[in-house]
């Protein structure tokens, strides 16, 4: 049984699921009928009651009929899925809010235009959002199935959205769709819907991360920075070898990185660290590759990244 409360999470919802009742009942329609026809004829035309073969020459009024049946059906499921589509492919309405999604390995942020920065898609209920999609490395796609929301995000294309009206109070599910790598399961987030007052309260709040408890243990913030940008998707905490270098001890540690082609000694302070993180692929640790990790120019401000090292100098 559907949830009927599910069905108007989003305006796009009542179309995309008609297009999708209507191609289910065709399939089912001819599942059913072609098996009843292939019964009927392993039963008529049985070697016993029918042993001797007719040939049969053509019929203008079979080739009409089959014909014209499939094509009155492939129309009728077209317009439905175009009609189900359509609303997708056009401009968002105006005064839609936008959100900038940008996916990367292994994780979302969400930008917003005051500034805000965000690893969980917030939005108000009842107004057009107007979502961007970009990506920085490779193929991702942002899906929200509750909204009926699906969309590849492309690398280098410019200009690309994809808009929805929530309809629903609530939490629902967005993940990544395509295959991007390693983790490319930690792509797992939440779309957010809550009544208008209650968003702009939050909108306009301006603290930092909504960090649990701001006070219990130095570098607090910088932790959970690190959870919300999906660092540690690649970086352990507790000396396991990922895709980059474990955070276990990190700050004050001694490292051999290529420079170019140079091997260099470092000492992991707060110039390598900010370094790391604005232009990572300058130096790489002896051991791991080139090139898995981009900037985080766009989605840490200077002052993220120290809170990022004050937390780094507790992992001893
Ligand atoms: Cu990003 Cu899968």
């Amino acid at each position: 049984m559907i949830n009927r409360e599910m069905i108007d999470a989003s305006n796009l919802v009542a179309g995309v699921d008609k297009a999708f009742w209507i191609i289910l009942s065709i399939s089912f329609l001819f599942l059913i009928g072609l098996t009843i026809v292939m019964l009927y004829f392993v039963y008529k035309y049985n070697k016993k009651r029918h042993p001797k073969a007719v040939q049969i020459d053509g019929s203008v009024k079979l080739e009409i009929i089959w014909t014209g049946i499939p094509l009155i059906l492939v129309m009728l499921m077209f317009y439905y899925g175009w009609k189900g589509y359509k609303p997708v492919t056009g401009p968002a309405p105006d005064g839609a809010m936008e959100i900038t999604a940008v996916a990367r390995m292994w994780n979302f942020q969400f930008q917003y235009e005051n500034g805000k920065r965000t690893d969980t898609l917030y939005i108000p209920k009842d107004r057009p959002v107007k979502l961007n999609l970009k990506a920085l490395d490779v193929i991702h796609g942002l899906s929200i199935p509750a909204f009926r929301v699906k969309s590849d995000m492309v690398p280098g294309r410019k200009d690309h959205s994809t808009w929805f009206i929530p309809q629903k109070e609530g939490k629902f599910d967005l993940f990544c769709t395509e295959y991007c790598g390693l983790n490319h399961s930690y792509m797992y987030t939440a779309a957010v819907v809550m009544p208008q007052e209650k968003f702009d309260k939050w909108y306009k709040d301006k603290s930092a991360a909504p960090v649990a408890d701001k006070a219990a243990k130095p570098g607090a913030q910088g932790l959970a920075l690190l959870q919300k940008t999906g660092c540690v998707a690649c970086h352990s905490f507790n000396g396991t070898k990922l895709i980059g270098p474990t955070f276990k001890g990190i700050y004050g540690a001694k490292h051999v990185v290529k420079r170019g082609k140079e091997e260099v000694e470092i000492t992991v302070d707060d110039e390598y660290i900010r370094k790391s993180i604005m232009d990572p692929n300058a130096e790489i640790v002896k051991g791991y590759k080139k090139g898995l990790m981009l900037s985080y120019k766009e989605q840490l401000t200077d002052k993220d990244v120290d809170l990022i090292i004050e937390y780094l100098k507790t992992l001893k």
